[in-house]
């Protein structure tokens, strides 16, 4: 085995999706040697080709130069990754998907493949690092996999270190994080994390054990979640009282044990992460003998978030039956190509259940959208989505949005009708441009 120095580790990633790619680059970025491991070998191919597999801000050129300089690699062998090139990775990360079951319970039958697997290729003292978002005591159950299928019975630990990053602002929010958890089992397991860690100068890090770290995944995400359905019902009455919810979240925010974050209403959160890790920790907590009610409220306040949009519309044109609804946005926030959980599937789905025909337009989920939302027009352009519909709905806030030319808008429509789901526009704008304008909680 060829030696390194000593403040670098030699790092394998399972699992090259948002999470486990971009924890891999990043951390060949901050000097260790990376080796990520992908069962897709159409993945690993494009990666081996400098194609990024996702839409992400900056992924590709840290993963370029990270390629080049020898720190960053792509295999489909879980026993390659581990062993490379003559170099045997002292950490790791497991960050395979964790799907949700019909139950809302995750489905981690991935993760025990791959625990199972490491155990089979382990040679020396090996961290394994889970990464992927799971429930409180996945860490153990990794642990007793791995200590089933270790023959050998070389030593180990299973460690927790969450993974906070948002999509579209991934790799800035992995290299210049607010915390990083690590659940370490022992002082050796804690001597390797803070070592890789050591490298991401000035991040502060939490050391704490391992089912604490794994609920601060659940809890943190929950919370947020949790911020995002009460700024979305303070709209509500907002929008009853004649008050102005963005009014009430500057003035709320301003209070530092608020904070000005995630408290802006809107038709609701999507997204691979909220919707599922709320149902998940909703189920965890009930199998452990907690109910935990708040969490479900947040879910339903969420669930009627989305339907604002469809009611507002009805409100205007009545019946949907062969009205057409223009799209603005699809995606599940701006800057990302994901549709997972995007809001839009579900308005859409109710649209077309009215009978409406729907015409969408995303400036980048497009192609990722005509897979989850079925037949609807999908339009070339902001403009082409509007052209002769009865509405125009605000979807997502993509800043190409924020700069049309609203008078071609309101020629293009067949009604001056625009619903604001994401209060991108100015009202008093809107309403003198000529649209009858609808947002969220504003007047
Ligand atoms: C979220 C968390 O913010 C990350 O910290 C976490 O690591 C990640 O989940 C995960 O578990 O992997 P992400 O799903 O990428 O990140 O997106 P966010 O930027 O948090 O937005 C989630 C949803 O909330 C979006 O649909 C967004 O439109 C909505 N949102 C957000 C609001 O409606 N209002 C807000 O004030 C903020």
């Amino acid at each position: 085995m060829k030696k390194e120095k000593n403040d670098k580790a030699n790092i394998c990633i399972i699992g090259a999706g948002y999470v486990g790619l971009v924890s891999g680059a990043c951390l060949a970025e901050i000097g260790h040697r990376v080796v990520c491991v992908d069962s897709d070998p159409k993945k690993i191919a494009m990666l081996k080709k400098g194609v990024m597999p996702i839409y992400e801000d900056g992924l590709q050129s840290v993963v370029k130069k990270n390629v080049k300089a020898g720190r960053l690699f792509f295999t489909n062998a879980i026993k390659d990754g581990m062993h490379h090139d003559g170099r045997r990775a002292e950490a790791i990360f497991i960050a395979v998907g964790t799907p949700p079951r019909d139950d809302g319970s995750a489905d981690l039958s991935a993760i025990e493949k791959v625990a199972e697997e490491i155990a089979r290729n382990m040679s020396d003292y090996t961290v394994i690092v889970e990464k992927s978002t799971v429930p409180v005591e996945t860490c153990e159950w990794i642990y007793k996999t791995v200590t089933r299928h270790n023959k050998k019975h070389i030593p180990f630990d299973v460690a927790s270190n969450p993974e906070f990053l948002r999509e579209g602002t991934a790799v800035r929010d992995f290299l210049k994080p607010d915390r990083v958890v690590l659940g370490c089992p022992s002082r050796q397991c804690e001597h390797v994390m803070r070592k890789i860690y050591k490298a991401m100068k000035g991040a502060p890090l939490l050391v704490t054990d391992v089912k604490s770290a794994e609920l601060i995944k659940h809890a943190s995400n929950s919370f947020l979640s949790t911020k995002i359905s009460f700024i979305n019902a303070v709209a509500q009455v907002c929008e009853k009282t004649g008050a102005d919810v963005e009014m009430v979240a500057k003035g709320m925010g301003m209070d530092k044990r608020i904070g000005m974050s995630f408290l802006k209403a809107g038709i609701g959160f999507g997204g691979f992460c909220f919707p599922k890790d709320l149902e998940a920790f909703y189920w965890l907590s009930r199998r452990k003998g907690y109910n935990f009610e708040l969490l479900k409220t947040v879910k339903d306040i969420n669930e009627q978030a989305k339907l604002w949009m469809v009611k507002q519309v009805q409100d205007e044109l009545w019946n949907l039956e062969g009205k057409t609804v223009a799209m603005l946005g699809l995606a599940f926030k701006p800057e990302t190509d994901d549709m997972r959980f995007a809001p839009s599937i579900d308005i859409a789905a109710e649209f077309k259940r009215l009978g409406a025909n729907v015409r969408g337009y995303d400036p980048v989920s497009q192609e990722n959208a005509k897979s989850v939302i079925k037949n609807i027009y999908f339009a070339k352009d902001a403009y082409d989505c509007v052209a002769g519909a009865d509405c125009a709905c605000l979807i997502t806030e993509w800043a190409e949005f924020g700069r049309l030319n609203m008078k071609k808008v309101l020629a293009h429509l067949k009604h001056p009708i625009l619903i604001d789901g994401r209060n991108l526009y100015n009202p008093a704008k809107m309403r003198e441009l000529g649209f009858t304008y609808k947002s969220v909680g504003r007047h």
